[in-house]
């Protein structure tokens, strides 16, 4: 083999008549008789390759053997190709005229070619990842992937933190999520559990004095898997002591505003805006606000007082409100209107009534309703002029919200409303501390058990948990949670109160976090930080909706790799080993 000169990508800029010899993929090869046109494909681009059978016979007769994804060595000379057939591509200009071709590797026909458009089956795509991983959109994602964390890493470095591994075979971290488990052969009976994310660590690194921890670690969680959730996936996992909140968010704004503009090019707006939760559930009926446009959520009872439209009477005489949304220029059709309130249902909502907005005047079943005074305060409460269509729910204000919240998200996409371009990051703030289990209505940590109450709410711990907010918060971008974080329970008597709210007796806390709290007796300093969700933070820099994308060999909804067929039965001995039985239909 002789020794590769540039990379394909180097050879776009080389001059004209430079001596190369170049290495990679062949593509798109025709065969046009005394003529043999291919494309040769590295990481770093492509370029033509024109072989001619008068001025090469033997090069010539090698090209026509060439195959898709064959493995080449290419020797030659970089040509300009006659101004008419230069594209405005990289390397379009030229092209490799070979004096000799060498054959590295043959490929099979490859189950999808390697293009630009994604193929669509995506276990397909999982299992021939090395192939998937050639295409162009793919080769991009994993250069903006390691620019991203190159960087992190930079920009921490820069402001003192310390990059710490800690141990993927732990203890477990609850963080609402099953654990995975690892048999110990060692210790018969006994299991590792694999960190859901490092937090206890962390927090015993702050007891320990490192002050300014991060790392960008690999946490597994066994949960029901959405485009958004992988089994495991990558955190920025970050710690600091001594801080304020607002010290806090400017580390994690700045690592932000640093990886997009040196991954992606993108200057972000700093600082976050900032909201508390209580009230991006009023405006926006979720904790996770897409806030690049507007629509917000407003209370229309006033509006409606006294009105003749029986089932909003009757809601707001039994203390239920009138909620909605206002949606500039949708227009819906008798069948829309159906559809939304076939979505309203499906999100739990009894029903929506529609007042549309035509030349300022109001039209639709709820325009006999509404005279000219209520149509004026029902504008007034919106905030808005124009024409476009009232979307209204009545009934328990807080069942309200979150109905409006998806119905939000959803006509801003069914009526096109603008949106404000790029990407808009906020913080969400002051969540409450606990919320009511789905089945047994207990208090369950909305976090994760080791969150810091607000000081001013402590004394409710015991007397009405629901109602304590906790000094939490999530950093939120274009209705997607990135992450999340607190100010840590560093006081172990308070650690042990919040733990007994949530059931556990003394001998439990002491068997699943006794080492935690043991520690924080010897001097914990009060501390803060959060973790963002690494693979989500690339899929949305990307441009992607699934994290499968820029996660380089993931796994399918249940939690298989198609690639290497993981996970794998294991033979009779290595289970003896581990003094393991499986049960019947394990
Ligand atoms: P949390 O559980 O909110 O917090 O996780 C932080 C962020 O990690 C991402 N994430 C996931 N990404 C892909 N697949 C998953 N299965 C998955 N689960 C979570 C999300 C999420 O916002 N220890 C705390 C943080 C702290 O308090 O410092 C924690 O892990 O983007």
């Amino acid at each position: 083999m002789q020794k590769r000169t540039h990379l394909v990508g180097e050879a776009f800029s080389v001059a004209p008549e430079t001596q190369v010899t170049l290495m990679g993929w062949v593509e798109r090869q025709r065969d046009l008789g005394s003529l043999v046109f291919f494309r040769l494909r590295d990481r770093w681009g492509s370029l033509q390759v024109r072989v001619n059978e008068g001025e090469n016979p033997g090069a010539h007769a090698v090209a026509r053997k060439l195959r898709a994804e064959f493995v080449v060595s290419v020797s030659g000379v970089i040509k300009l190709r006659p101004e008419d057939e230069r594209k405005d591509e990289p390397g379009g200009d030229r092209e490799l005229v070979p004096e000799s071709i060498e054959i590295l590797g043959e490929s099979k026909t490859p189950p999808f070619y390697i293009t630009d458009e994604t193929p669509s089956d995506d276990t397909l795509r999982m299992q021939y990842r090395y192939l998937d991983l050639r295409r162009p959109p793919m080769v991009r994602i994993m250069e903006i992937r390691h620019r991203a964390f190159f960087e992190l890493r930079r920009y921490l470095d820069g402001l003192g933190f310390w990059e710490i591994e800690t141990p993927i075979l732990t203890k477990s971290t609850p963080e609402g999520a099953r654990d995975y488990l690892v048999p110990s052969r060692v210790q018969p009976g006994r299991f590792y559990a694999l960190p859901q994310s490092p937090q206890l660590l962390k927090q015993t690194l702050m007891i320990a004095g490192t002050d300014r921890y991060f790392q960008l670690s690999r946490c597994f969680r066994d949960e029901d898997l959405r485009a958004d959730r992988q089994p495991e996936f990558t955190q920025l996992d970050l710690e600091m002591s001594f801080v304020t909140r607002d010290e806090l968010f400017e580390v994690g704004e700045g690592s932000m505003a640093h990886i997009f503009k040196e991954a992606i090019g993108v200057e972000v707006k700093l600082p976050f805006p900032v909201y508390t939760y209580a009230e991006v559930m009023s405006r926006f009926g979720t904790d996770k606000p897409d806030i690049r446009y507007g629509c917000e959520i407003r209370d229309f009872s006033g509006a409606f007082s006294g009105t003749e439209f029986r089932v909003f009477a009757s809601v707001l005489e039994a203390g239920g409100a009138v909620k909605g949304i206002f949606v500039p220029g949708a227009k819906p059709s008798r069948k829309e209107e159906d559809e939304l309130n076939a979505f309203v249902r499906k999100g739990g909502g009894g029903g929506l009534a529609l007042l549309r907005v035509q030349d300022g005047n109001p039209t639709g079943t709820l325009a006999k309703f509404v005279d000219e005074q209520h149509f004026k305060a029902l504008r007034e409460a919106a905030g808005e002029a124009g024409d476009g269509t009232f979307m209204l729910m009545a009934g328990e204000p807080d069942a309200l919200l979150p109905v409006l919240g998806q119905l939000r998200v959803h006509v801003a996409e069914a009526f096109s409303v603008p949106k404000a371009g790029g990407f808009q990051f906020c913080w969400v703030v002051d969540f409450p501390l606990y919320e009511p289990d789905e089945e047994t209505g207990e208090p369950v940590p909305m976090h994760h058990p080791f969150t810091s109450p607000l000081e001013e709410d402590i004394h409710l711990l015991e007397s009405d948990p629901l109602k304590v907010r906790a000094d939490s918060y999530d950093m939120v971008m274009n209705g997607v949670e990135l992450g999340s974080g607190s100010l840590r329970v560093f006081n172990p008597e308070l650690q042990r109160r919040i733990l007994r709210n949530l059931g556990m007796t003394d001998d439990v806390i002491t068997e699943r976090f006794g080492f935690l709290l043991k520690a924080y007796g010897y001097g914990g300093p009060p501390h803060r930080g959060f973790a963002l969700g690494l693979d989500r933070i690339i899929a949305l820099m990307a441009g992607t909706s699934s994290i499968r994308d820029v996660i380089v060999f993931p796994k399918t909804t249940s939690a298989q790799c198609p690639l290497t067929g993981a996970p794998s039965e294991v033979g009779d001995d290595q289970l003896a080993e581990l003094k393991l039985k499986l049960r019947d239909g394990g």
